[in-house]
């Protein structure tokens, strides 16, 4: 269905923002608004196990809110090839892409679990998201690793995000 346009924006708010091992045209530091990203969806897949899935982001609803991330143009096919990797309870969706370093907006896909999927695990304290991500490994790496990397990914970026920076603390305190 995306085979018409010459190239697709594609937003990513996880570990798409550290970690592109696809080809694309261009990347750029975007945000899209009335969304929070929330470690709240399970991982069979990548950092963790269908018997012991670890925890990943989704979006969830957040009017008047942002998430900050990073924005990948990429052909259809690319697209394709990523959308048959990226199941395990995600959909896309179109929405409004806003620039970070320039006025202006694309329409751009973004993948989210919504609470009805079979790996959505829901909230949690951060520090009992924490210990469950101390615990938790995948054909991807140590769940660990993925929050760490987002976290200095973010900052990096010059954002500020409270969700994600009190389960490091949480994290790092266990590490310590
Ligand atoms: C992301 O980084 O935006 C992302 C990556 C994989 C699945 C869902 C979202």
């Amino acid at each position: 269905p995306l085979d018409h346009l010459d190239s697709v924006w594609l937003f990513g708010y996880g570990s798409l923002i550290y970690k592109a091992d696809f080809p694309y045209l261009q990347r750029k530091p975007a945000c899209i608004y009335g969304w929070q990203r929330r470690f709240w969806q399970g991982s069979h897949d990548h950092r963790g196990t269908p018997e012991a899935p670890g925890r990943v982001l989704t979006l969830i609803e957040a009017p008047g809110e942002r998430c900050a991330g990073m924005a990948y143009q990429v052909t259809p096919q690319t697209f394709t090839h990523l959308d048959h990797r990226e199941k395990n309870g995600y959909l896309r969706f179109f929405t409004e892409l806003h620039w970070q370093d320039e006025p202006g907006q694309t329409a751009g896909l973004v993948y989210l679990a919504s609470a009805d999927n079979e790996a959505y695990l829901g909230p949690d304290s951060d520090a009992a998201i924490a210990a469950h991500i101390a615990v938790s490994a995948g054909p991807s790496g140590p769940n660990s690793e993925y929050l760490l990397q987002l976290a200095a990914a973010l900052r990096e970026l010059g954002e500020h995000d409270e969700h994600v920076f009190a389960i490091e603390r949480e994290l790092l305190n266990l590490l310590a």
